[in-house]
């Protein structure tokens, strides 16, 4: 029988919970060892199917890409320009070596990622961004085929931000001809560290972390050693677990300041946050505030933690609305929250929660990443019972040692078949 996993509800979570490294910063930085020939050394990487993922990718292609936690990664014999359907049917991110294959070698050819669970998610503005750069993009036989000469650098306005097809566009943009300036960008803090990282590597980039940035080309980068940032959604999803079990979590090793807009409705729903330089503890409360929340780019609330917010508002004392600006259809979990007792009603992108005093567990059903991530704190909210999750494959793709970081702060969670 597949893997599924077992949790038994009710207790209040307490302890100190260590945060890994991003994986969304990560998977652009594993990426971008293809502009750089030579040993790069990325240090804090989560352990994770997606990363490794991207490592089969990297191999596919000729990278050597060794280690656990510190990620050794040489391109230097990379021969390959291909991302094959199979891996990147897998992961959606691998669309991430497609600027720096054609940067490096003039040319790539990735398959076209389709629709996933969450959305259609279409990759046309990083298609029109590579084609201001000069690059020759057509789409033949379900893949993506770019060629250029040497890319030249340009002026590419987004038509609305997009994290990946920025992060593509720097590293496109890092071996140009000229200066590229990249207007109406994603600001997500993944982005800046793809930014730092190049930069160390001898890139010339500035402005990541705002509404434009300016790449200036240079020939060659010089391999470095770099560490992931903290993931900000890990973190966000911990304190959440402290709201939903009425416990004291310490998160320790993050940044708080990329947690803003998390914070700040958490506290607005009545949970009790402290937080130092590299630390946020959140502490439960009796009831529940029902605060309405949107989703929104980066500074916004992140639509990465939509669906945990969701599960504390399902336990709230009143009603609150939650609306989902980012994917079209990232409410798969309401349906399975739902079955554990929530009164959740859905209107196009808006998800009206009515407060619930208990959840019950239930056998439910992973459909994607943060939706599992949802019914994992539905579950250890829910007061008396067991919840049982399969499709867990979908938590082993974005959390890193989940289960024995719950465990380590009191949950009842374990893992069963497989
Ligand atoms: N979009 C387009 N055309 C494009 C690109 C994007 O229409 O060419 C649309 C998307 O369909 C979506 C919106 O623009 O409606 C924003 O999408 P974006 O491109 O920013 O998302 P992404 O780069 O594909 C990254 C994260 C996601 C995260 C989103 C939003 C990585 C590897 N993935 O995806 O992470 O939800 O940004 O913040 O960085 C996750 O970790 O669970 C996850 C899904």
């Amino acid at each position: 029988m597949a893997e599924r996993i077992i949790i038994e509800g009710g207790v209040p979570l307490r302890g100190e919970v260590p945060v890994s490294g991003a994986k969304n910063a990560a998977l652009p930085l594993m990426a971008a060892s293809l502009l750089v020939p030579g040993k790069l050394v990325l240090e804090n990487v989560p352990d994770l199917r997606d990363v490794q993922t991207m490592g089969r990718l990297l191999q596919y292609l000729g990278a050597t890409c060794e280690g656990k936690g510190t990620l050794v990664v040489n391109s230097s014999d990379v021969t390959g320009w291909e991302a094959p359907y199979d891996l990147v049917k897998t992961m959606r991110a691998s669309i991430l070596v497609l600027g720096p294959l054609l940067a490096r070698f003039g040319r790539a050819k990735v398959s076209q990622p389709g629709g996933c669970a969450i959305g259609a998610r279409p990759i046309n503005r990083h298609l029109s961004g590579l084609e201001a750069l000069g690059a020759n993009v057509r789409l033949e036989h379900g893949y993506v085929i770019a060629e250029a000469d040497r890319l030249v650098g340009a002026e590419v306005v987004f038509e609305a931000p997009t994290v990946t097809g920025t992060e593509n566009l720097i590293m496109a943009a890092v071996l140009a001809e000229g200066e590229t300036t990249l207007v109406n960008t994603a600001r997500e803090p993944e982005i800046v560290d793809l930014a730092n990282a190049l930069n160390a590597m001898g890139a010339k980039i500035s402005g990541a972390g705002t509404g434009v940035i300016t790449v200036q080309g240079v020939t060659s980068l010089t391999p470095v050693t770099y560490s992931v940032l903290p993931d900000r959604i890990e973190a966000g999803t911990y304190l959440i677990a402290a709201g939903v079990t009425g416990g004291t979590i310490k998160v320790v090793g993050c940044v708080p300041s990329h947690l803003r807009a998390v914070i700040d409705r958490l506290e607005k729903a009545g949970l009790h946050i402290q937080e130092g330089n590299d630390w946020v503890q959140a502490s439960g409360s009796d009831g529940i505030r029902a605060v309405d929340v949107r989703t929104d780019p980066y500074p916004g609330f992140p639509t990465d933690m939509q669906a945990q917010f969701m599960v504390l508002m399902a336990l709230s004392t009143g009603l609150s609305t939650i609306t989902e600006t980012i994917f079209e259809q990232r409410f798969m979990h309401v349906p399975e929250l739902c079955r554990m007792g929530a009164d959740i009603t859905l209107s196009e992108r808006k998800a009206v929660v009515r407060g619930v005093q208990r959840l019950s567990g239930a056998p439910v059903m992973a459909t994607d990443l943060r939706a599992s991530a949802s019914l994992v704190l539905a579950g250890l909210g829910v007061e008396n019972g067991i919840t049982e999750i399969s499709r867990v494959y979908h938590l082993d793709r974005g959390y890193d040692d989940l289960d024995e970081k719950l465990s380590s702060i009191g949950a009842k969670i374990w893992r069963a078949g497989g």
